[in-house]
């Protein structure tokens, strides 16, 4: 997990790098580092911590004339985040910069250092350096060119990795290869540009190529060299998206606010031309994907899991199929038995995640048909599966995923809907309720001003304790459980989530004043079984935060929804209240809300 960034041509080198790794910073910031050449002249610069600490360091340097630059941003997985382990990674006269993990590296570093090699860091990355050097220096054959050794180097690399490697040996290339990780190549006139999301060349380059696993080649003089195991490879361009306008904060204090406050607006995208008249369609999907398919299962992780969670209840309830979810990282190793007549679904907001992505290489594997639910287009995911829908959300920054979770569970409800319909299991009557209730989410998910202030307010009863229950039954299990993460993901508190009817096995034990219990009380789904849940807990004297349209005597704080007579406008509502709960806990605890300690937004190692 890390972002990268890459450029060769004649424009200042240095801020579009730093620019660029601005945009990355989501994917990891505990340090970060740039590598230039030109005029023969080598400059390397890193710092440990945000970006702005490399901004500092790097203040009075700028590179002028042609050159070939790399840089990083790093969210540390061998070795603690320090300026050592910093990349880009040096040799005596290349540098590389590495997104991934390089599975085999102890024994690549042990042979390395056998024959001399001088380790600085304790990462994967910096092998790939060193075994590219070797490469490059054996026998001083003229025809071992610095081409030559870095196809020699990628070879003998296992894992995941997008890599970007810059050489004196030949100062006017950059190579780079791409396997398991995200990497795209921007194109404007006779410059180049790397990166592994889209964000930092919009608005630089005009055209790019989506890189698939497996490919690798070289920069060269405005021209791009393309291989896989077959040999070149001819490759098609495309238009680069040029709004990123999206992405600032609009006057918002943090990007997690405005994403929240967003909910409503991209909600109407997500439905936009597959909520019809009188049915559910997706134009992107081929109605025979559903045929002979008679289970569902959905593979995902984090916030993503939670909105699969939420789905199984749709898609049992609404369209009749057997549906389960797994988390991504345990499917993988479980072993598990996959039957050709299950649809087999990930949901990612990022499209990249390494244990999603794996999950669904092994359902293709075994024969199954793929759909992903994500937010990025062309992302590694999108690629991999057989269909997908896109969630529409926009580009979401804050690392604690507020918008991606709520139009990937309206994306699973509609599709519960089509399955539904497909299937014959809906009647007109309940589809038309459906529908209506659709169309009134965005107004569910408005943000009022009052709602903001008061859970502001309340916030500051909410900031010490031994920790916090999100309870819930039904659709709002789940709820509860992204409530819990929300708030363990900003506030570094402990919090739980649990369906309310489990307490009394077991977690009811630390029940007392300084638990907070936050109820999750909607009215249209077993209101009268979570309120005698609720009240077993208040008998234990907790401090019960109730989230409700009905007044409940013996809550100690109480944030009022709007009824309403389905159970996903509730849902949808207390969300909404449960994510600035979150938000402003983690304000007045001076919290870093939008890029919380150690998480990254796109997790791309297993
Ligand atoms: C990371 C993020 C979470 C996210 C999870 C899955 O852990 O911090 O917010 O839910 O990855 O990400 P995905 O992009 O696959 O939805």
């Amino acid at each position: 997990m890390c972002g990268i960034v890459g450029y060769i041509g004649n424009n200042e080198k240095k801020e579009i790098l730093l620019d660029g790794l601005q945009e990355l910073e989501y994917r990891g910031y505990d340090s970060a580092g740039i590598a230039i050449i030109e005029n023969k002249q080598l400059k390397n610069f890193k710092a440990v911590g945000r970006l702005k600490n490399l901004r500092e360091k790097t203040k009075d340097y700028s590179s002028e004339g042609f050159g070939v630059s790399i840089g990083h941003t790093r969210w540390a997985t061998h070795g603690k985040p320090t300026e050592l382990n910093a990349h880009p990674h040096m040799g005596a006269y290349s540098f590389v910069v590495h997104n991934g993990i390089i599975e085999n590296y102890q024994a690549l570093k042990k042979e390395l250092q056998a024959e001399g090699a001088k380790f600085l860091s304790q990462t994967d990355t910096e092998t790939i350096v060193h075994l590219f050097e070797k490469n490059h220096k054996i026998n001083n054959n003229p025809n071992n060119t610095p081409w030559k050794a870095f196809q020699d180097t990628i070879k003998r690399l296992e894992g995941a990795y997008a890599t970007l490697l810059i050489t004196e040996a030949d100062e006017q290339s950059i190579y780079f290869a791409k396997n398991g990780s995200p990497m795209l190549i921007g194109f404007k006139d006779n410059d180049i540009y790397f990166a592994s999301s889209d964000t930092p060349i919009i608005g630089k380059a005009t055209e790019v190529y989506y890189l698939e696993d497996g490919e690798f080649g070289y920069a060269h003089n405005g021209k791009l060299h393309l291989f896989n195991v077959d040999g070149q490879k001819k490759f098609t361009k495309q238009a680069l998206a040029t709004d990123k306008a999206m992405a600032q904060k609009d006057g918002y204090r943090f990007f997690m606010e405005k994403e929240i406050y967003e909910q409503s607006t991209v909600m109407n995208d997500t439905m936009m031309g597959r909520v019809l008249d009188g049915k559910i369609d997706f134009e992107e999907l081929d109605p025979t994907l559903f045929d002979n398919i008679s289970n569902i299962k959905i593979c995902a992780c984090g916030t993503s899991y939670h909105s699969a969670l939420a789905s199984s209840y749709l898609f049992e309830r609404l369209a009749k199929i057997p549906c389960q979810i797994e988390i991504a990282s345990e499917f993988r190793y479980k072993e598990p038995l996959l039957r050709d007549d299950t649809l087999f679904i990930t949901i990612s907001q990022s499209g990249e995640t390494a244990d999603t992505l794996e999950a669904l290489k092994m359902a293709k594997r075994a024969g199954l048909k793929s759909l992903s639910i994500c937010n990025v287009d062309n992302s590694s995911i999108v690629r991999e599966s057989d269909a997908a829908v896109l969630t529409r959300a926009g580009i979401e920054k804050g690392v604690a995923s507020t918008k991606a979770f709520a139009t990937q569970t309206m994306v699973l409800w509609m599709l519960a809907i089509y399955v539904a319909q497909a299937k014959k299991t809906i009647s007109k009557e309940v589809l038309e309720i459906e529908l209506l209730a659709m169309r009134q989410t965005p107004k569910a998910l408005l943000v009022k001003e009052e709602l903001h202030s008061k859970m502001t307010r309340l916030s500051k009863r909410y900031l010490h304790g031994h920790g916090f229950f999100f309870i819930g039954r039904d659709l709002f299990f789940p709820l509860a459980l992204e409530g819990a993460l929300k708030l363990k993901e900003i506030s570094y508190l402990h919090a739980e989530g649990y369906p309310s009817g489990e307490m009394k096995h077991g977690p009811i034990a630390l029940a007392d004043a300084e638990l907070f219990t936050i109820a999750l009380m909607p009215k249209s789904l077993h209101y009268d079984k979570i309120k005698s849940n609720v009240e077993e807990l208040c008998a234990r004297d907790v401090t019960l935060l109730a989230i409700s349209p009905e007044a409940f005597d013996l809550a100690d704080d109480f944030v009022q929804t709007t009824y309403s007579s389905h159970p996903m406008l509730e849902f949808f509502e207390m969300m909404v209240v449960t994510q600035l709960l979150a938000l402003e806990i983690s304000v007045r605890l001076g919290n870093d809300v939008d890029m919380p300690r150690n998480l990254a937004k796109s997790v791309t190692v297993e």
